[in-house]
């Protein structure tokens, strides 16, 4: 695990979009896994200015409300067209999040997994981190060996996307969600997490035991994560000023 932590979330935002883009440099038609809610929205604002190429480039989002059409101001789909998608050249037909009115959701979650392996698998996974260590909707007990599948929100999960809907009572109690499995297939992870509020779930997931309580502990078995952080989501690291000389001291050839 790399350990990055900025002093705040635009200087975090800012090195997490230099990563994509190097990718989408180095490899134009690269597959992208994406998340949604507050944490990366400004790196998809700085991604959107560095006006790069997503002519080849294809998406596949973590989550979707159960129950929820692609146009309900609350859904990941308008989530996503509304900060990135409409902003940058990638053709609709390459996008792809979880069908949240969809009747059949096992047949459309071996679907998903299909079509992420035909399109050859994911080059980098974005992921935010619930206040539990959820990643995806993963919540804590999640199987660490899951896949895309249907998940049950917990209450404290419902209560931290109410503004989205008006009032927790509106949101949706089910997901499809990627499987924690899913996501450690993937080439690279980029998890970012800001706010004190993270800071317990970061620690624990970083430097506590690999356990289903906190699924992004899993993270730490995955060949090439990285964690990017402000400070302030950083205050529960016990090794933080370690972390903090190693990125200060990388090779130039390893500096994004
Ligand atoms: C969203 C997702 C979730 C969020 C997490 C943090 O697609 O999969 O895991 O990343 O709930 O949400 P924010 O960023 O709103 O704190």
């Amino acid at each position: 695990m790399e350990i990055i932590i900025q002093p705040t979330p635009e200087a975090a935002s800012a090195i997490a979009a230099r990563m994509v883009g190097r990718l989408l440099g180095e490899k134009p038609d690269a597959v992208l896994g994406l998340a949604t809610g507050s944490t990366p929205l400004l790196l998809y604002r700085e991604l959107v200015q560095m006006k790069l190429d997503w002519s080849c480039v294809t998406t596949f989002n973590l989550d979707e409300y159960v129950g929820l059409a692609s146009d309900h101001p609350a859904s990941y789909h308008r989530f996503m067209w509304e900060n990135l998608f409409r902003h940058v050249n990638i053709a609709e037909k390459n996008v792809h999040i979880p069908d949240g009115l969809v009747q059949d959701i096992p047949r459309f979650c071996r679907r998903y997994e299909m079509m992420i392996r035909v399109a050859g698998g994911i080059d980098i996974q974005l992921l935010g981190i619930g206040s539990d260590g959820h990643i995806g909707f993963n919540e804590p007990s999640s199987s660490l060996a899951s896949r895309t599948r249907i998940k049950t929100l917990t209450e404290q999960t419902r209560a931290h996307n109410a503004a989205a809907f008006g009032g927790r009572e509106q949101v949706p109690h089910h997901v499809i969600t990627m499987g924690v499995g899913t996501i450690m297939d993937t080439r690279q992870v980029l998890l970012m997490a800001f706010g004190p509020d993270k800071a317990r779930a970061v620690a624990e997931a970083v430097e506590g035991p690999i356990t289903a309580m906190n699924p992004a502990s899993i993270l730490q078995l995955h060949p090439v994560a990285k964690i990017v952080l402000d400070e302030a989501a950083a205050t529960h690291l016990r090794k933080a000023d370690y972390y903090r000389w190693v990125y200060d001291n990388k090779p130039n050839w390893q500096k994004v």
